[in-house]
């Protein structure tokens, strides 16, 4: 995903300027200051061939097994894309900015993992990952995940409805929005180096769309527990959502009457704003949304306005009005 923050020594970018190409001129020009992130910009298949997936993959530490009932209520209606493509292809900027972070990020440490639940709550308070785990019912769900890039993936995750962890926390009334802060580990997590991203990872929700049923905290995707690389021990999962809404390695969930301004929209608040659902009819204003790229098979295939969740949340979003929800 590029951003772009113009400085008064760019010049402009083309719509679809590679991502190696952009950080290698600020590299030329003698620092990052000005490089950016999230971009989709060129043709898939050329991203796919400069951030895919390297020849010869290191074999990863195994994972311990995970096993929950599957929900069939979600049933994706595509194929699930397989586990290597899933779990070696990401985004993980606190790791690096290539889609090949999948090493980088085995220096995650994920036990003991603790997270605060903060703001307006009846009882600020840290919890063990753990300790929560024994409160919730764990289970699958095949989700679509339609990043903001234009690729996708389809995974079958293990974890427990956000609204669980919403009831646990006990929001007073006053609390509108529900922030997700992640890991910002300056000893493992290279990419903090890269001091113009507005580190920690942020990302933020209404109270309305926390309480969803779609709204999902994983811990687990295929039958064991989550890699770190795709966002350990535990990442929001918010499927009608373009990807980026998905918080990887949560540390802090806090709850607030004020809307939060999160990582990417403090970046570029024209291109990747608060609500970000998924709609192929409006355009990211450097590319088009209307079709994804399946990993896995490269398929080219439209993308659904919600992606393809519209029955659970559309309902959510009727009252507002001139609201950009879908950059
Ligand atoms: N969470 C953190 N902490 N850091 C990130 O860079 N990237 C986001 C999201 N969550 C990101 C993050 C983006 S842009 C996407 S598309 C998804 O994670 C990618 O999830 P995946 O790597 O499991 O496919």
């Amino acid at each position: 995903m590029f951003i772009h923050r113009r400085r008064g020594w760019e010049i402009a970018e083309r719509d679809a300027t590679p991502e190696a190409v952009v950080t290698g001129r600020r590299a030329l020009l003698g620092g990052a200051a000005g490089a950016l992130a999230l971009g989709a910009a060129q043709p898939a298949a050329a991203q796919w061939n400069i951030f895919g997936r390297r020849p010869n993959m290191p074999a990863l530490p195994p994972l311990a097994p995970l096993a929950a009932l599957r929900s069939a209520k979600y049933e994706p209606g595509r194929a699930i894309t397989t586990e290597p493509e899933a779990t070696t292809y990401n985004n993980y900027y606190e790791f690096g900015q290539s889609k090949s972070v999948y090493d980088e990020a085995q220096a995650l440490k994920v036990t003991p993992w603790t997270i605060e639940v903060a703001g307006m709550v009846a009882k600020p308070r840290k919890i063990g990952l753990d300790d929560l785990l024994k409160s919730v019912a764990l289970e699958e769900r095949v989700y679509r995940h339609r990043c903001v890039e234009a690729w996708a993936m389809t995974v079958p995750w293990i974890g427990f409805q956000l609204s669980e962890l919403v009831k646990l926390a006990e929001p007073t009334s006053a609390a509108r929005y529900v922030v997700f802060t992640t890991l910002a580990d300056k000893a493992t997590m290279p990419g903090l180096r890269q001091s113009w991203y507005p580190w920690p990872y942020t990302e933020g929700v209404t109270i309305e769309e926390a309480a969803n049923e779609l709204a999902f905290l994983s811990v687990g995707m295929y039958g064991k527990m989550i890699p770190p690389q795709n966002g350990a021990p535990i990442r929001l999962t918010m499927p009608w959502k373009y990807g980026f809404k998905s918080a990887k390695s949560i540390v802090k969930v806090t709850f607030t009457d004020k809307r939060p301004r999160t990582f990417w929209e403090e970046l570029q608040d024209s291109e990747y704003g608060f609500w970000a659902n998924v709609n192929p009819a409006v355009s990211h204003p450097r590319w088009s949304q209307a079709k994804e790229r399946l990993l896995g098979t490269d398929e080219m295939v439209p993308t659904q306005i919600w992606n393809g969740y519209g029955e659970y949340v559309a309902g959510l979003y009727t009252n507002l009005k001139n609201e950009r929800l879908f950059a």
